[in-house]
């Protein structure tokens, strides 16, 4: 049987991207492209809200139609029983994009802002949200729904995407397609409060309990999808526990077996030193000499001084707590006196930055902070600094690192998540590690792991040579191991759907939502 996968993500990279959910969206979805076709019906379909910065290529557009969907403004009356929501005009445009179809989906009062994806410029979420991204699965839904072969599976990612579980169960009982919900980031719930429920429609205004304050997105759906993943397996062993669950354990907890991890991988295409048009020289496991003019060109360009011989460490990453810009921020002053300087990129709201700011403007020999998202520099940033820093608190699984690795660049990371999957430590495994990893997030836990790494790198010789090319050697191709494993779940997704087909009558939609608030951040 051929599998007809359609994914809902809010990002997907080069199209819109904040983090890695972007990048994992597009690359996956281009893996399964490469290697599915004996299992899967091609082109993969990858719904995408059109935002104000999506700029639509003409000449890769095949096809553009409209369709009417219930319209969040005209909530007010769903809740009542003669209510008639208004409807709105959805344009749905399908881009040809590398290697699978782009279905955009417009409506610009929803998703034609002057903020970002998610929140107005000060970095406020806009108070819409649950009505702006339940249009966006409603929209996606009937638009699958209009066509002649509808999906065997939704592929759906984060929050953002959790609103067409319950429309699916509404409108197609067990006869929906199965889908799978893949969990990039704990953190952010899709928290809406009772008084905007109603934008999602009846389909939720309908099961909410009297008592209840209000929904938790996320949680909902983890509750009732047919299978759940998040994107390592050792994070999906910490996300069943208090400390790294953000709320949502106990439901991650009830799910069994039904919630397991897959390691990302990497486009190893898109992150190659070898075939990279940004970066100063080329190179290659075989002959890494060219890292050293990435090196000379990176630090003359940020403006330090590329003859300095002592170790440079970079950092790349959305400015967010999770991420420890302010572990580094601790640890950095000590690290400078060490001999250490730092060249640092960070992109989203900055008032988590100043320290480093701080410490930027007094030692600008020492520490370069670049604020804005550049690909570019971040490409220059992997190639030509020594070690690469990801101190975060936690990480469902992490991409820098493995791009790091790719490019000669041994990282620096806390044991935690995908981080501790993806990096071997080489104090821990002599001769056998790829990189460097501290078990404490603390200011001196990382800069324990920075000596380790120095140390080494000031020896140089055969023992760093051997460490970079362990690294170098690491298989991360999405076509390899992840991208299969996926279409796995897609067939577990299906047969587990069928399942429930088979024993249900009725339609199992309506389980009344009694959640609280507090549960997680939005
Ligand atoms: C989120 C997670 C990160 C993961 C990415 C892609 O950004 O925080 O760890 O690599 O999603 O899955």
């Amino acid at each position: 049987m051929s599998i007809r996968v359609a994914f809902l993500a809010a990002e997907c990279e080069p199209w819109a991207k904040t983090g890695g959910l972007a990048d994992v969206v597009d690359a996956l979805a281009r893996a399964l492209g490469e290697i599915g076709g004996a299992d899967l019906e091609l082109p993969v379909d990858v719904f995408l809200p059109r935002y104000r910065t999506v700029t639509v290529p003409p000449d890769r557009v095949t096809g553009e139609h409209t369709i009417e969907v219930a319209d969040p403004a005209s909530g007010i009356s769903a809740g009542r029983a003669t209510g008639r929501r208004a409807a709105t005009t959805v344009r749905i445009i399908d881009v040809v994009a590398d290697g699978y179809r782009l279905r955009l989906v417009d409506h610009p009062a929803s998703f034609d802002r002057a903020g970002g994806y998610y929140g107005d410029e000060a970095g406020r979420d806009y108070p819409d949200n649950a009505g702006r991204f339940g249009l966006f699965c409603r929209a996606a839904l009937a638009a699958l729904d209009a066509e002649g072969r509808p999906p065997d599976v939704l592929h759906i990612h984060d929050w953002h995407a959790a609103p067409a579980v319950r429309y699916r169960d509404a409108a197609a009982g067990v006869g929906g397609p199965a889908i799978l919900l893949t969990v990039h980031n704990l953190a952010y719930h899709g928290w809406t409060p009772r008084a905007r429920v109603r934008e999602l429609g009846p389909e939720w205004t309908s099961v909410l309990a009297p008592d209840a304050d209000g929904i938790d997105l996320l949680g909902e759906a983890i509750e009732r999808v047919d299978l759940v993943n998040t994107v390592s397996p050792g994070f999906a062993v910490e996300a069943l526990t208090p400390a790294f669950g953000m709320g949502l354990d106990p439901a991650l907890r009830s799910r069994g077996d039904l919630f397991f991890g897959i390691v990302n991988g990497l486009d190893t295409g898109l992150w190659d030193p070898a075939t990279d048009p940004v970066i100063a020289a080329p190179y290659s496991r075989a002959d890494r000499s060219g890292k050293a003019a990435c090196r000379a060109d990176l630090l003359t360009r940020v403006g330090l001084d590329p003859t300095d011989a002592g170790p440079v460490l970079g950092m790349i990453g959305r400015l967010d707590p999770q991420k420890g810009f302010d572990l580094l921020a601790e640890a950095a002053p000590t690290l400078l006196d060490d001999g250490f300087r730092l060249v640092v990129q960070g992109s989203g709201p900055t008032e988590l930055v100043g320290g480093l700011r701080a410490l930027a403007a007094a030692r600008p020999a020492g520490v370069v902070l670049i604020e804005r998202f550049d690909r570019d520099m971040a490409r220059r940033i992997y190639a030509g600094v020594d070690g690469f820093l990801m101190p975060s608190r936690f990480e469902p699984c992490g991409t820098g690192q493995m791009i790091s690795l790719r490019y000669g660049t041994p990282p620096i990371v806390h044991a935690t998540g995908g981080l501790r999957d993806t990096v071997r430590d080489e104090h821990d495994s002599p001769g056998a590690g790829t990189g460097f990893v501290f078990r404490h997030p603390t200011a001196d836990g990382l800069r324990w792991a920075c000596g380790e790494f120095a140390r080494r790198f000031r020896a140089r010789g055969g023992t760093w040579e051997s460490l970079l090319e362990r690294g170098m050697a690491v298989d991360f191709d999405w076509r390899t191991g992840s991208a299969p494993a996926y279409i796995e779940a897609y067939r577990r997704a299906i047969s587990l759907r069928r399942a429930i087909g088979a024993r249900t009558t009725t339609n199992p939609a309506g389980a009344a939502v009694t959640r609280r608030a507090g549960a997680g951040s939005s």
